[in-house]
């Protein structure tokens, strides 16, 4: 038997696995899913003070080696958006909120809002590449980000995730996080990209640029981790490109104590958590090693 328990901050995980923020995140039923098959957690879309409509379509499209998405945060709003997480019941795995905002004061009143409505954690999303005056183009300024994390954990009581950007230097955003009091730190979010149409000779994409997500993006992931936890003390949620339990234990080696599924859902199914998580314990079983923390870090050449 190998132990996959992790803790990040307060919170104990039964696996290191999360939905990531933007798939099926957004309703009960969705959440209850994804819960159901197999992931340790979940955490919500992005979900931002007024309803979005996001950007127009296509908003998503596959390309050779990964998925490029511009969905622009649609989302219902807050007030109706805690109506449906009320309908949520847990099963004792954590629901994480992730909220984006345009300035300190509306992160303060969603995380104060979420953690009213019962979330275990609030994710800041400072990294979504694609939505003008959100997301990177507040995350890339690590005073910006210092300011905000810690006026936000001045007033909450629960544990609040940063989700960084690669397109930056992340070490430096996420040293400005951990001094605020960040508890973790999320890396990465989709790295800003973009597809051509030859024929029509335009972009792909509604919204132009997107963010590019999925196994193309799992050697970028794993560098910022690599070099987060060797300038951070705070755990680090890797993301990026995670599809089989080998990647996943990859990002573990890296730094990782736990990590977010997006994409994989895509290629794998609903019950991604589940598969990734059986081949994670059968290559633990196979190499002989009894706990997922062991691993942790176990890369690193200092
Ligand atoms: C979106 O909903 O537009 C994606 C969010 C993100 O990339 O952070």
């Amino acid at each position: 038997m190998v132990d996959i328990n992790t803790r990040i901050s307060e919170i104990t995980l039964e696996n290191p696995l999360l939905l990531a923020s933007g798939i099926l995140g957004q309703t009960a039923d969705s959440m209850k899913n994804i819960l159901e098959s197999g992931m340790g957690g979940v955490v919500t879309k992005s979900i931002g003070l007024e309803p979005r409509e996001g950007h127009s379509n296509p908003t998503m499209i596959e390309t050779e080696h990964g998925l490029l998405n511009a969905m622009g945060l649609p989302n219902p709003g807050i007030d109706v958006f805690l109506k449906e997480l009320k309908n949520l019941s847990r099963e004792s795995k954590p629901i994480i909120g992730s909220v984006f905002a345009g300035d300190k004061e509306e992160f303060i009143e969603l995380s104060v809002k979420m953690e009213e409505g019962g979330v275990d954690a609030v994710e800041l999303n400072l990294s979504c590449p694609h939505a003008e005056g959100y997301g990177a183009a507040i995350g890339t300024d690590p005073e910006l980000v210092k300011d905000i994390v810690r006026t936000v954990k001045r007033n909450t009581k629960v544990p609040i995730f940063a989700k960084l950007t690669p397109f930056s230097d992340i070490v430096d955003v996420a040293v400005a996080a951990e001094e605020a009091g960040s508890d973790a730190i999320v890396a990465i979010n989709t790295v800003q990209a973009m597809a051509i149409n030859f024929e029509t000779r335009k972009p792909f994409l509604g919204n132009q640029v997107g963010g590019y997500s999925g196994p193309a993006i799992k050697p970028i992931g794993l560098k910022c981790v690599y070099d987060i936890y060797q300038n951070v003390d705070i755990p680090i949620i890797g993301c990026g490109g995670i599809t089989y339990g080998r990647d996943a234990l990859e990002y573990i080696t890296a730094g990782a104590s736990a990590l977010q599924i997006g994409s994989a859902i895509y290629y794998r199914g609903k019950d991604a958590g589940a598969l990734i998580v059986e081949e994670m314990k059968d290559i633990m079983e196979k190499e002989d090693i009894k706990s997922l923390v062991e691993l942790i870090g176990s890369a690193q050449q200092f």
